[in-house]
């Protein structure tokens, strides 16, 4: 598949959605981060909103959902039109059965470690994902600073990836910018999560390009 970037509309105008989505057109998935309040300090956007995206973009979602019990609500997020749902594993109770769930719904199924959560555990689940995320900052809230400290996990998950044989992409999400992409991608991520780094600049898909750009120059 190579190198893919999701721009996350947290960063955008929620007030304009589906004029924000058609900026980033030249995107590969847009991001959309669902927070409950509970998982994560912040409240953001749900079903309803993912509804209609769905209707007003024809950008694949990729809905990361940062919020308790995913068991009970992950799926419905698929019949909400998203084409890939990621939970994080520090809240899912049976990440095996939901993973399968949302494959069998028709969705990619991603799961999320925050930076303390370690990847080693979860070796014998990859082969139920089609994604990992990385987070490289705290989940909660776009706009922080990007956490040098994860990329050796990203480094160490390239490693099982590529060892079991595995399709899986691995994403990373928080403070990605032109400056950290290219860490990224040579520590092995495929999938790019950035959020103020696209929406904040004066020229969104120039921003999706440079970021596509950088991180395949950073793999070659
Ligand atoms: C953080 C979210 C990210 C966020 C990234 O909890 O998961 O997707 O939107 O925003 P930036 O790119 O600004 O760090
Ligand atoms: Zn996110």
């Amino acid at each position: 598949m190579g190198i893919q970037i999701a721009p996350s509309i947290l960063a955008s105008d929620f007030a304009h959605l589906a004029d924000e989505a058609e900026r980033v057109s030249n995107a590969d998935w847009l991001h959309v981060d669902v927070m409950d309040n509970h998982f994560v300090p912040n409240l953001t956007i749900g079903l309803p909103v993912v509804e209609a995206l769905k209707k007003a973009s024809p950008i694949p979602l990729d809905c990361h959902l940062m919020i308790e019990d995913p068991d009970r609500w992950a799926p419905a997020y698929v019949e909400a039109g998203a084409g890939s749902v990621t939970f994080h594993v520090e809240a899912a109770t049976a990440p095996v059965r939901l993973a399968r769930e949302l494959r069998a719904l028709g969705a990619r199924a991603g799961m999320a470690l925050r930076p303390a959560t370690p990847v080693e555990p979860y070796e014998d689940l990859l082969d139920e994902l089609d994604m990992l995320l990385v987070m490289t900052v705290e989940p909660g809230f776009g706009g922080q600073e990007f956490l040098d400290l994860c990329l050796p996990k990203v480094r160490r998950a390239r490693q099982l990836i590529d060892r079991h044989g595995l399709e899986l992409w691995l994403q990373v999400d928080g403070g990605v910018s032109a400056e950290t992409v290219g860490r990224c991608a040579e520590a092995g991520a495929d999938v790019f999560v950035a959020g103020s780094a696209v929406f904040r600049a004066d020229a969104p898909d120039h921003a999706v390009d440079e970021l596509r750009e950088r991180a395949r120059a950073a793999t070659r």
